[in-house]
């Protein structure tokens, strides 16, 4: 079998084999074949696409491509959230100790950020001392006695889709729809959860723009689900603008733990509250009118905030001394009129340009920096009103005009 005859054949639209497949993910995974050869292979399945069955296969390829990871030891139905990724996006932080209150195992890998979107992994790590490497066993042995551990991506977990996910985005090829679904799909295969559900981004923040693509990656994902016995359900969600008023990993930080104390009412706390029912819902077995009521509880009772506590202390973070800059900049308005738009992907950009997040792997983040949104998608301003303040170190780069054309007042 040659690589060559395998992108030849994608390019001129036509299926490949299961075997053909596994040929390209372990010779890439092994460093057998070269970047620039997936690289047009990439290229030719961006856009001849994939049928059904060779995204099942090229999902399990995938997924068999480095360690699984054994949940066995864990008791009670395992449940998984993964979000296709966006700005300001700290579900995670606040779902996690949430369904783990509820009594809900909850063994999560999640990963760092890259480009314009951030990582639940960096938002932890800006608890000082808190640990997002476990070994195998203490993570096990946490989900049992707390119900709940939350650790980095081990290095050898789908392996290849780490090596395919660094090579998609430097190739102009990470919004294909099948890739997205393969990506996503073969690391919850390889980590094991029984219940999966898919939060799919939609908007201009996002990777997905268009309803379409984001119900046609909910039924890809779905099927791939079916095919491996593993329960998937999607919700699509807004990421026009970015979600909750704080971008920046210490800042989201604060904000999880708002969320959790019932202190905020806003979109971002009716999504958790919507993800967490779900689930809930799944892994009980309950209605998601019934789940919701015991989120509801949890929150008021305080158990999910308490939840998150313990999960900082069981790994080692200690939250009061979590630091935000000192230096802060106010934004304020230069025209008068409603928020029409705060654009997602311009605050994202922002948020990694101040510090916040990383041009490439190497980079190192601020976890202290980031932007807090004053006002949301709707409010009226005057000429002089603060619109957002920017938590800055002497490395960030901004212009205040940039930062004022994330804000279309009409
Ligand atoms: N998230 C992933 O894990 N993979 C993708 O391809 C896109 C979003």
């Amino acid at each position: 079998m040659r690589i060559y005859d395998i992108i030849m054949k994608k390019r001129d639209g036509y299926a490949l084999d299961k075997e053909e497949i596994e040929f390209f993910v372990n010779g890439f995974t092994k460093g057998d074949i070269p970047d620039y050869q997936i690289s047009a292979l990439l290229m030719a399945i961006y856009f001849s696409g994939m049928n059904e069955e060779e995204t099942l296969n090229l999902t399990m390829a995938m997924a068999n491509s480095g360690d699984r990871l054994d949940l066995s030891g864990i008791k009670g139905i395992k449940v998984d959230k993964h979000s296709t990724g966006g700005v300001g996006d700290k579900t995670s932080l606040v779902l996690g100790p949430m369904v783990a209150a509820l009594d809900v195992p909850v063994a999560k890998m999640s990963g760092r950020g890259l480009g314009h979107t951030g990582g639940t992994i960096d938002k932890l790590e800006s608890i000082p001392g808190f640990s997002t490497v476990l070994p195998e066993q203490k993570f096990i042995d946490n989900v049992n006695k707390y119900k709940i551990a939350l650790v980095g991506q081990t290095a050898n977990l789908a392996p290849a889709d780490k090596k395919l996910y660094a090579l998609r985005d430097v190739t102009a090829t990470v919004e294909s729809i099948p890739l997205i679904a393969v990506s996503i799909m073969s690391k919850k295969i390889a980590s094991n959860a029984d219940k999966i559900l898919i939060d799919i981004k939609l908007g201009s923040g996002a990777l997905i723009k268009t309803r379409e693509d984001a119900e046609r990656l909910s039924e890809i994902m779905i099927k791939i689900g079916n095919a491996y016995k593993r329960e998937v359900r999607t919700v699509i969600t807004n990421m026009e603008a970015p979600l909750g008023n704080n971008i920046g990993n210490s800042l989201e930080v604060l904000e999880a733990i708002n969320i959790l104390d019932g202190k905020e009412q806003n979109y971002l706390s009716e999504l958790c509250i919507l993800l967490s029912s779900k689930l809930i819902s799944m892994a009980k077995g309950v209605e998601e009118q019934t789940a919701k009521m015991m989120v509801l509880d949890a929150i008021s009772t305080k158990a999910a905030l308490n939840k998150f506590y313990e999960l900082v202390k069981r790994q080692g973070g200690d939250i009061s001394s979590l630091k935000t800059s000192d230096d802060i900049v106010e934004i304020r308005s230069v025209t008068s009129g409603e928020i029409k738009e705060i654009n997602a992907y311009d605050i994202g950009i922002l948020a990694r340009n101040l510090g916040a997040g990383r041009l490439s792997k190497e980079d190192e983040i601020d976890h202290s920096v980031g932007i807090v949104l004053e006002k949301s998608v709707g409010d009226k301003v005057n000429i002089g009103d603060i619109l957002c303040k920017l938590y800055v170190n002497k490395k960030s780069t901004y212009t205040v005009k940039e930062v004022l054309d994330s804000f279309v007042i009409e």
